[in-house]
């Protein structure tokens, strides 16, 4: 054999050998819940499985995925705690069901709820947290109903990717973020009907760098819920409706209380909502703010209260605190906005007569009250409009 002939051979065989290497160093372990004996027939309780599957996962040296075949799984109350050694993937093919009876998770506060993880990321699945029988308890006045369960929550997680998720009829908030940083929503749909009481779709609470995209959300409270905290959130193609809105605050309920800064909404759709663009504070002191917000590119299909600024929140007008909001709202950019408000105010701000609204910017905003001519409402209000305003604006 000539050299000609075996230095090329020998170059192969180095990056064979160089593939191979790189491809075990990406190696992924699977965990299939079902060999850890889960029975996808929604019947028999799968949580020790699930827990099991996770402990084998976080004490993986390696990237691990778990994964959860088509089926139902009976899931009860599961705590997936961190830290874990290496990244974690659960991709779902299936449904997690909540037992039917509400007490089944009914006390936990949470159903699944992931603490102290980095680097989770959870694919696909639906989760139904079979929360009708909870909110009838609720509305029947009944005071001896459980306190109710958030059905998915991150608590102090950092690099969360969820994809693709279907969350349906959570006992309260469909969605948590709390204590994150980078955190990715992605593609996530939320569906609870209209008049389920607190059933928030997504909240984010005291976290940095979440993104929302391309979700789609029906629900009976807040769409998305941005409460003190939040820092750098982008939300992008939101369906929102029916629903409360997408809602900074409620904020002021503690005197000292972090503010919500740098949040974007931009290319959303809101559908029959009872709010659009909402902003609101109980009326009382506070420290908390709400600074930098930019919403751009919205549509409002028959929205009750297409842009609101409500520093005088108070629900159901039940011991309400009736002093001023200490709450500074600065420097809110409002940014082609049109479509149809249900309500002739469909722009209502509503500013706290200690801490006016500062830097307010309307521009290109085109909202009428059916087919008629909306108004504005202005209350303590300091900012600066652009191009074509209907209503016509007191700003
Ligand atoms: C948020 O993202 C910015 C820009 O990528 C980064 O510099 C910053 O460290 C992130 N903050 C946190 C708390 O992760
Ligand atoms: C505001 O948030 C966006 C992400 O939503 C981020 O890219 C940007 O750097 C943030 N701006 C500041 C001043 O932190």
């Amino acid at each position: 054999m000539t050299s000609k002939l075996i230095t090329p051979f020998i170059i192969f065989l180095f990056s064979s050998i160089l593939n191979l290497f790189i491809k075990s160093s990406n190696a992924s372990t699977t965990y299939n819940v079902l060999s850890f004996g889960a029975k996808p027939n929604g019947q028999i309780d799968a949580t020790q499985s699930f827990l099991n599957a996770w402990r084998a996962a976080c004490t993986s040296v390696e990237p691990s995925t778990i994964y959860v075949p088509k089926g139902r799984y009976l899931i009860k109350e599961a705590t997936f705690r961190g830290p874990c050694k290496s990244k974690i993937t659960v991709k779902i093919d299936g449904t997690l069901v909540a037992p039917l009876d509400y007490w089944g998770i009914g006390n936990s506060g949470y159903w699944i709820l992931f603490i102290e993880v980095n680097g989770i990321s959870v694919i696909g699945g639906s989760i139904d947290a079979k929360g009708d029988g909870f909110w009838a308890c609720r509305k029947s006045g009944n005071n001896n109903c459980p306190v109710g369960a958030r059905s998915i929550t991150f608590n102090w997680a950092n690099d969360v990717v969820v994809s693709g998720l279907l969350s349906i009829n959570s006992q309260v908030t469909h969605l948590v973020i709390n204590s994150c940083n980078n955190v990715m929503v992605k593609n996530v749909k939320v569906i609870a009907p209209d008049q389920s009481p607190n059933t928030d779709g997504i909240h984010v609470q005291s976290s940095t760098n979440v993104t929302i995209i391309g979700c789609r959300i029906k629900t009976g409270d807040d769409c998305i819920s941005i409460g003190p905290g939040t820092r750098n959130l982008w939300m992008e193609k939101i369906l929102c409706g029916p629903g409360h809105g997408v809602s900074i605050g409620s904020l002021g309920r503690e005197y000292e209380e972090d503010g919500v800064q740098n949040v974007t909404l931009s290319y959303s759709i809101f559908t029959g909502s009872d709010n659009g663009l909402r902003i609101k504070s109980w009326a009382r002191p506070s420290t908390s703010f709400v600074k930098n917000i930019n919403y751009r590119n919205i549509v409002m299909k028959y929205v009750d209260n297409p842009i609101i600024i409500d520093q005088n929140y108070c629900p159901n007008n039940k011991d309400c605190p009736q002093q001023t909001s200490g709450v500074k709202i600065n420097d809110v950019i409002y940014k082609n906005i049109e479509g149809t408000s249900t309500t002739e105010v469909a722009m209502n701000f509503d500013c706290s007569p200690s801490n006016p609204c500062q830097g307010i910017q309307i521009q290109d905003i085109k909202l009428t009250y059916m087919n008629k001519k909306a108004k504005s409402f202005c209350n303590n209000i300091q900012g600066t409009k652009k191009g074509v305003i209907w209503p016509a604006t007191c700003i």
